[in-house]
């Protein structure tokens, strides 16, 4: 059975945002104001995130995971989404300087702040210690070497988590897997790296050594796999009686019909679970990015080009494409589409959706099931993209990054104005 055959009705509720209904002209409307005329007022492609369920999820995380817990920035981040997740009692992993400047552009506290990086700079590591950031999770000894050379310079003792690779295979795609032992991030806990590195924290006087942290790889939905991580980690951390251990992120979501993924309470039930029956005494915490950001947004595009392959398929070409939405072309990924202005139709046709950019490789969605009749100019839209779409978007083509709006209660705010050609020009002065 294929896609089109099993997946013909309505786009279900469930992969859309949470305050997602049908208005009376059978229009989708996310924060109660109709898709179509957001897309109209600000253009497309479009990125809509429903700002309600992003601070649910956030909620939800911090009640299931515990205090510590850091959204993973590198999902989606913006200045508004680092006050969100401030203002929710979430504290923000940052991988990067770019990152990091968002985070302190957002005044966010820097005892809030984790950073992350398997090759943080010297001045990555300079501007963050300089900001007092809370968690430094060193990556290398490389990296040990630089906070101590630091040190050196200016006193300041870093707090840190040892980031360690169980050697546990996560049960996702090649790419997003880290918690095998050939991996660039952290150090192997077979091969001695990480005890050889608890043992020079010890003696490095520019670290303190608080607590270990892993990450096995992002969108897992076998929640074995955390817990097969988590012994092997318990098993070298708990000994070391340090008063913290992270548990990274990575919980899936479902972006297709076909797919369904743990909820964030239901995963925090089997971590504690698992913590308790290891007899974990260390503070638990984790760092969820796509599970709080994803299935909050959706992303609106405009048909511009519909082409009949006689007995191959139909190709609908829409004003976006990999530029904002990697993900299909990176790992394969799956999506699904609908028409937001006609939501509770049936979905009985099927084609191919692809973007503008001049590569064969850039199909959104491979087998849409969509409405019948539709036409050049009608909008489409594809659910759950709030996550690793607009933070791995690129100008490929010189194709300028779409605006992101953030909308609740009937209002609607731009929170990432869409880039212009003309920004891109800025850049050129040759
Ligand atoms: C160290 C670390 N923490 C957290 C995350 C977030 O993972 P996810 O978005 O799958 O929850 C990632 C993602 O790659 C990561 O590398």
């Amino acid at each position: 059975m294929n896609q089109s055959e099993k997946f013909n009705g309505p786009i279900p509720l469930s992969l859309l945002p949470d305050s997602a209904q049908v208005g009376s002209r059978g229009e989708l409307q996310i924060g109660g104001i109709a898709v179509d005329d957001l897309a109209n007022e600000y253009g497309t492609p479009l990125f809509i995130y429903d700002e309600d369920h992003l601070r649910s999820r956030c909620r939800e995380a911090l009640n299931s995971l515990g205090s510590g817990t850091a959204y993973a920035g590198k999902a989606f981040l913006c200045a508004a989404m680092a006050r969100l997740v401030t203002e929710e009692g979430l504290h923000l992993d940052v991988a990067s300087e770019g990152e990091l400047q968002t985070a302190i552009a957002a005044e966010v506290p820097g005892e809030r702040i984790v950073m992350h990086g398997n090759n943080k700079s010297l001045d990555e590591l300079s501007l963050a210690r300089s900001y007092g950031v809370g968690r430094v999770v060193v990556d290398s000894l490389d990296e040990l070497h630089r906070l101590q050379r630091l040190h050196d310079q200016d006193g300041i003792v870093s707090p840190i988590l040892l980031r360690v690779t169980p050697g546990v295979e996560a049960h996702t795609h090649e790419y997003v897997s880290t918690g095998q032992n050939d991996s660039k991030f952290g150090f192997g806990l077979e091969s001695g790296a990480a005890t050889a590195a608890v043992e020079e924290c010890a003696a490095n006087p520019g670290v303190d050594l608080v607590g270990i942290h892993q990450h096995i790889g992002s969108q897992v939905f076998r929640v074995d796999s955390f817990a097969r991580a988590l012994e092997v980690v318990v098993g070298f951390s708990e000994p070391l009686g340090l008063p913290e251990l992270s548990v990274g992120g990575g919980l899936g979501v479902a972006y297709v019909e076909s797919e369904s993924a743990p909820s964030i309470t239901e995963w925090g039930e089997m971590l504690r679970q698992a913590c308790d029956s290891l007899g974990v005494q260390a503070r638990v915490s984790a760092e969820p990015g796509r599970s709080i950001a994803a299935q909050a947004a959706v992303t609106v595009y405009s048909i511009g080009t519909i082409k009949e392959l006689p007995g191959i398929r139909t190709y609908i070409a829409v004003d976006g494409g990999f530029g904002d939405n990697p993900r299909p072309m990176l790992y394969g990924s799956g999506y699904t589409a609908f028409v937001p202005s006609r939501v509770t139709e049936a979905r009985n046709t099927v084609a191919r959706i692809v973007g503008k950019h001049c590569e064969s490789s850039d199909v959104i969605v491979r087998e849409a099931s969509l409405p019948e009749n539709l036409s050049v100019g009608d909008f489409l839209a594809t659910p759950v993209t709030g996550a690793y779409g607009y933070s791995m978007a690129s100008t490929y083509n010189r194709m300028p990054r779409p605006p992101v709006i953030f909308v609740s209660k009937g209002e609607s705010r731009l929170v990432i104005r869409g880039e212009s050609v003309e920004d891109l020009m800025t850049l050129d002065i040759g």
